[in-house]
């Protein structure tokens, strides 16, 4: 593990306040190109979170430590964290051993993808237009589900609901466990090693899937942190679309007619509308603007899955307009 290359002893020497070294690391990520997007928004939020895990202090008591000297086995710490930051580009999330997502404390490591999904949005602001009594919403499925996050999500969201969660790698299922357990959700948070929704038992109310998307040729280009996470978690067959196929298929047997499907599909926003010209999706709208997101109810998935693909103008449902494709996130 690593490289031979390190920070420099005499600049590290000159450092004595928390506030120098937070400076110093931010500095160090912008100049060696460090790519953030995996649980962080630039440089300054990630050093200020490695500071803060070196310190053993939590992130809010971070301001306070800033203008005390660096005790010297956090320098040390931290100077190892910025290390292997910096020159292994091992992801901030994986150094800490944690991630947050809508304000819940999830365990991660490098058997599960670094939690950012969009659904942060989406599981408060939009499923519950499409399901208002969430009495109602008794089961749910999250495809996918890698570290657990959004089964937590689900979960806490609908009370009165069972959540089977599924993922093709036991190695995240491990993380899942862990995180499921964390929160005390053991109770209602199924956990299932299988390919999609393979051999799970209908009706659900909900089901939801952050897939992998991206088409496998893109994972070349993508920067070095991101090759840190599983590559199952990130691609999906040449054009990306593989998990999503399964996962329509099986949902559309799983899917009580009343019940919805919510899939993330990154930049995929033209590939299925083209693939599946007659399904009647609704493109959620997200903070950004990116058509990233798209439902369709379990009714309108077995028509349109059961049509014959001829070339055809896509419908959109509620009369949305199709604005641009979404170009997603690079996750
Ligand atoms: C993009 S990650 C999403 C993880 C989590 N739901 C989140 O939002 O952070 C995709 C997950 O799908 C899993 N996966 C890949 N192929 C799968 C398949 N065929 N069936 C089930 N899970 C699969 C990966 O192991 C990974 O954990």
């Amino acid at each position: 593990m690593g490289t031979a290359q390190r920070l420099s002893d005499i600049a590290v020497r000159k450092l004595r306040t928390g506030k120098h070294w937070l400076s110093f690391i931010i500095q160090q990520l912008e100049k060696t190109g460090a790519a953030h997007g995996q649980g962080f928004l630039n440089a300054e939020q990630e050093a200020e979170t490695l500071l803060a895990h070196a310190l053993g202090l939590p992130w809010e008591a971070l301001q306070k430590a800033l203008k005390q000297p660096m005790p010297e086995t956090a320098a040390a710490k931290l100077r190892h964290l910025a290390e292997r930051r910096l020159f292994d580009k091992e992801p901030t999330a994986y150094l800490t051993g944690e991630a947050w997502l809508g304000g819940l404390h999830f365990r991660v490591d490098r058997r599960v993808i670094i939690p950012r999904s969009y659904f942060v949005e989406i599981i408060p602001e939009q499923i519950p237009l499409w399901l208002p009594d969430s009495t109602k919403v008794l089961r749910v499925a999250d495809a996918c589900t890698g570290s657990g996050c959004l089964a937590v999500l689900l979960a806490k969201q609908f009370p009165a609901a069972t959540v089977d969660a599924t993922d093709l790698s036991a190695d995240a299922l491990e993380v899942a466990q862990l995180n499921v357990a964390d929160h005390g959700l053991s109770e209602r948070i199924h956990l299932h090693h299988t390919d999609t929704l393979k051999g799970l038992k209908g009706p659900y109310d909900l089901i939801v899937c952050n897939p992998p998307y991206e088409p496998t040729a893109l994972l070349k280009g993508l920067p070095a942190e991101f090759h840190k996470e599983p590559s199952m978690a990130l691609v999906s067959g040449k054009d990306g679309l593989d998990v999503i196929r399964k996962l329509l298929a099986q949902a559309s047997k799983l899917l009580a007619p009343h019940g919805i499907l919510v899939v993330e599909i990154g930049g995929l926003h033209d590939a299925i509308l083209k693939t599946w010209p007659h399904l009647e999706v609704t493109w959620l709208p997200t903070a950004d603007g990116s058509d990233c997101v798209f439902l369709v109810s379990g009714a309108a998935l077995k028509r349109g899955l059961t049509k014959r693909a001829v070339p055809a103008k896509p419908r959109v449902r509620l009369g949305l307009p199709l604005t641009k494709a979404g170009k997603g996130r690079v996750r």
